[in-house]
């Protein structure tokens, strides 16, 4: 299993991986962002190990072949060996990113990452999933590769504004749907107005051990991993739409407008139970509000869900519960069905 560690001393846990790991050189990938606010969180790290420093544009926009390029260009410049480490610092961007720069770089050297974000620790830190946006399509080029460690720092959490919390929630609410009745009710009873960090903290282990033991049973998504696709087919869609229209938006709100699509689907389509979904939907709705979609955007999301790499023979498939905690991958709804889904979630 992937050795995932939560702490409140990323610097002592890195410097005793770094040292443990026989490389010859370390780099540290930063965006600009992450550069500015989460580096001095590690000086310590940097006055007792030497450590180049990578810096790419912030932002979804950047994850593309232009930055890809520029790091392995970095790399390579500064005399990157196969025995050299990388260390991912920031959100899904740049783990999913420098993950791929480094899978792929002399065929593969090893990288920790270090995510400084909720939605990157429950989520895109943890799996092994890396790669780029490609032809306007998320996540389109990629390997999988897992990090040889991720050190989720919980001082980080503390910095982070209400939309990033909100973004990560919206993962750790899909875990407890996939797991239990029991973490569903937590989830939907966390007041995120005014979060309680001590609430949240162990909230937050609990949500990375579900994604852990869902990727330990399928690591390359034959299976099972696709219950992590709860909410991704419609949310995917919804976010490559407003991404095409240079509209900003976190991905977790997308995954959470996905989650009231795809709920609303569990009931019509596997007799998921009306009122759970319904408690769901008022949660979700009270706290990310709706997307900026019309009637008229159907066509074009039914389009994108078609092109989603998780279908294939030209069927859109979904991830759908019968039951909190009873999973069912692999479902084929119709484009009726679709937009109906589309219409309850704007309208309810
Ligand atoms: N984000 C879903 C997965 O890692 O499989």
């Amino acid at each position: 299993m992937q050795n995932i560690i939560l702490t409140n001393d990323a610097t002592s846990e890195l410097k005793s991986l770094i040292a443990t790991s026989g490389s010859d050189k370390v780099f540290a990938l930063y965006d600009e962002n992450t550069f500015r606010h989460c580096r001095s969180l590690l000086a310590n790290l940097y006055g007792e190990v030497s450590i180049t420093d990578i810096i790419i544009p912030p932002t979804d926009a950047a994850k593309n072949t232009d930055t890809l390029a520029s790091v392995w260009e970095a790399l390579q410049k500064k005399g990157a060996s196969r025995s050299s480490l990388m260390l991912c610092i920031g959100g899904g961007m740049v783990t999913d990113l420098g993950g791929f720069a480094a899978a792929t770089f002399k065929r593969g050297i090893n990288f920790i990452n270090v995510p400084t974000t909720l939605l990157a620790m429950v989520d895109a830190a943890v799996g092994g999933k890396t790669g780029i946006n490609f032809g306007s399509l998320k996540n389109e080029i990629g390997v999988f590769r897992e990090a040889s460690a991720v050190v989720c720092d919980t001082n980080f959490l503390h910095t982070l504004d209400a939309e990033n919390t909100n973004s990560g929630f919206a993962e750790m609410l899909k875990h407890a749907l996939l797991s239990s009745k029991e973490m569903w009710s937590r989830h939907i009873s966390f007041d995120l107005i005014n979060p309680d960090f001590r609430t949240l903290l162990p909230m937050v282990g609990e949500s990375i051990e579900v994604k852990k033991n869902i990727v330990a049973q399928d690591p390359q998504e034959h299976g099972l991993r696709k219950a992590l696709n709860l909410g991704h087919t419609f949310g995917h869609a919804m976010e490559t739409l407003a991404l095409k229209r240079s509209n900003t938006g976190l991905h977790g709100y997308f995954v959470a407008w996905g989650l009231v699509c795809e709920l609303y689907l569990s009931c019509v389509l596997e007799k998921f139970p009306s009122d759970t979904m319904r408690k769901t939907v008022q949660y979700i709705l009270s706290n990310y509000g709706k997307p900026n979609i019309t009637c008229k955007d159907y066509e074009e999301l039914y389009d994108l869900m078609l092109h989603d790499k998780k279908n294939s023979g030209g069927v859109i498939s979904c991830t759908l519960l019968a039951e909190i905690g009873d999973i069912r991958i692999d479902r084929h709804p119709t484009k009726d069905d679709i937009f109906e889904a589309f219409d309850f979630l704007r309208e309810a």
